[in-house]
């Protein structure tokens, strides 16, 4: 061969690789609404930044014949390239080839990059579209998928993780994924589970279609498992593209600052007015969140999950910051098993990679009832008092209305090393509700007065008297547990020069193997 003959050859086998499982796989791929593993890369990258890695690997399996059916690339494109200009690695998994199934070289490709991440410190995307193990390479698949979990772990914390659901992922697979920092998954096209629909109706009889099992509806808003749920793929490519503009390239860098054009001391004369009259009347949080925020721009992420809390990226003054915020129009915003869960992922998450968090505070309490305590309230709610209590970034909170009982503690205390602690003047930091105490503590002179509307009278008199002594943020103030009682439309101003005043903040836990987190 001449080297002409050598540049054709190279020329041709990249062709034959970029082909894939060939022009009718990739039909029938289109077909289903999917694209395909090199057209969802082309998506989610900067223009020609991909730089493709083991192009030519192929399987070494020779069981069933499949010795005879070699594929260049054997079902994963694997590489680097950038997102707004910034190194990321990425795997995608291609089904045109054997149903995108991994086997022990396909594993191998996906620990090369994610090998590569670590050396490096850039974030790692996966684009699961897979048939799981392949069969017929038997355990060596199992182990490959170990080696890839084993590499998620080491990775947690130390780079970013994003796994996009694009197709199936099935059975062991799922946690991979599961092991991530967050998941995507398409309508329609996506699903997740441990057993699919047939061995649960062989193993207990229940009869479910895929999409209820593990459609990507489910996911985002019954088990959690799924952050955010896209209508289509190309959504879901640029939303990890603008997830990321929130991220550090790993556990040592700070978050991406961007200049902003919007004015931080913007007065927001809405906010005096947002707080109904009614202690008991909802309003929707996110009518404060998006007025104080640059742009009005905020990434929610669990959307459809535990809304009664909601969690989120966005910037302040360019700084990236993430937002936990009780939601009073979703069960009144109080504290349950999978509110307590979602908020305590999300303040870890921002604590292992830089990012400050802001607090919006409107709690009655914890959920009360058979079921949460069954469930296991306790371990879940400490969950979140632990995750806020271990974290050292900088934390500024603004008590809005209620912060009632241990809830109030939990979310962003003083106590529980809370930097910036600011309330507005409709503040209630109490023990617990009007409600409530007037029943506890007036429950033997209640229990007395027989004339139902003496008894009422009584119940208003004891619970104005109450509020005016608990209902507000003075008594907390006086004490130091409130650095400043605020005005609503300041809001914005305080908070950038809270966290502008916090860049330097420096706080350290005791040396330790790891801590014990309440799982
Ligand atoms: C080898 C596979 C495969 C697999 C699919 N294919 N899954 N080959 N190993 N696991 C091949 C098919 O034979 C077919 O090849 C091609 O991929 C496309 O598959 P289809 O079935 O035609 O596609 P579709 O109808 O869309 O169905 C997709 C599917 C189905 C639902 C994913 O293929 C399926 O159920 N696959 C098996 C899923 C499974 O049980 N996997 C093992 C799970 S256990 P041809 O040549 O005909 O085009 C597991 C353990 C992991 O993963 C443990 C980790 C710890």
């Amino acid at each position: 061969m001449n080297k002409q003959d050598k540049i054709k050859q190279l020329i041709d086998l990249r062709a034959e690789a970029k082909l894939g499982g060939g022009a009718k796989k990739i039909d029938s791929q289109h077909k289903k609404g999917k694209m395909t593993a090199r057209e969802r890369i082309e998506i989610l990258l900067d223009e020609g930044s991909f730089e493709e890695y083991d192009m030519f690997v192929t399987h070494r399996c020779t069981n069933f014949g499949l010795e005879k059916k070699k594929i260049l690339g054997d079902g994963v494109v694997t590489g680097s390239g950038t997102i707004d200009g910034r190194v990321v690695y990425v795997y995608s998994q291609d089904f045109t080839v054997f149903g995108g199934s991994l086997s022990e070289s396909f594993a191998k490709k996906i620990c090369k990059v994610m090998d590569m991440a670590m050396k490096v410190g850039a974030p790692i995307i996966g684009i699961n579209d897979s048939g799981g193990a392949r069969i017929q390479e038997g355990v060596t698949s199992l182990a490959g998928y170990a080696d890839i979990f084993q590499r998620n772990i080491m990775a947690s914390g130390v780079v970013p993780q994003i796994s996009a659901i694009f197709g199936p992922c099935a059975g062991g697979a799922v946690y991979s994924p599961a092991l991530t920092d967050f998941i995507l998954m398409t309508e329609n096209s996506s699903y997740m589970f441990v057993t699919g629909p047939k061995v649960v109706k062989t193993v207990t009889g229940e009869e479910i279609s895929t999409e209820d099992l593990g459609g990507a509806n489910i996911h985002a808003s019954k088990s959690g498992v799924s952050h955010f749920l896209l209508e289509d793929e190309e959504e879901g490519l640029l939303l990890i593209r603008k997830l990321l503009s929130y991220l550090p390239q790993n556990n040592l860098e700070e978050p991406p600052v961007i200049e902003c054009i919007d004015p931080i001391d913007r007065l927001e004369d809405a906010l005096n007015e947002i707080i109904p009259e009614n202690p008991n009347q909802p309003y929707d949080v996110r009518d404060v969140i998006y007025p104080l925020v640059d742009n009005n721009e905020f990434l929610e992420i669990h959307r459809n999950y535990a809304k009664n809390i909601i969690v989120g990226f966005t910037k302040f003054d360019g700084m990236p910051v993430g937002i936990v915020a009780n939601q009073p129009n979703f069960l009144a915003g109080v504290l349950d098993i999978d509110a307590s869960r979602k908020a305590a992922r999300f303040v870890r998450f921002c604590d292992a990679f830089n990012i400050p968090i802001l607090t919006l505070v409107d709690v009655p309490g914890f959920l009360p009832g058979s079921s949460q305590e069954y469930g296991g309230i306790i371990i879940h709610g400490a969950k979140l008092m632990f995750a806020y209590g271990e974290a050292t970034v900088p934390k500024v909170t603004i008590t809005l209305r209620k912060s009632y009982g241990g809830a109030h503690d939990v979310m962003s205390s003083k106590q529980l090393r809370g930097d910036v602690n600011y309330a507005w003047p409709t503040a209630e930091i109490a023990v617990m509700g009007a409600q409530g105490a007037v029943e506890v503590l007036y429950g033997r002179e209640l229990a007395e007065i027989e004339d139902a509307e003496q008894r009422a009278k009584f119940i208003e008199e004891k619970e104005a008297e109450y509020r005016d002594k608990f209902a507000n943020p003075y008594q907390a103030a006086s004490l130091g547990y409130i650095d400043d009682v605020i005005e609503p439309r300041n809001s914005r101003f305080r908070i950038i020069r809270a966290f502008e005043m916090l860049q330097t903040k420096k706080d350290v836990n005791p040396p330790k193997k790891h801590s014990n987190i309440p799982l």
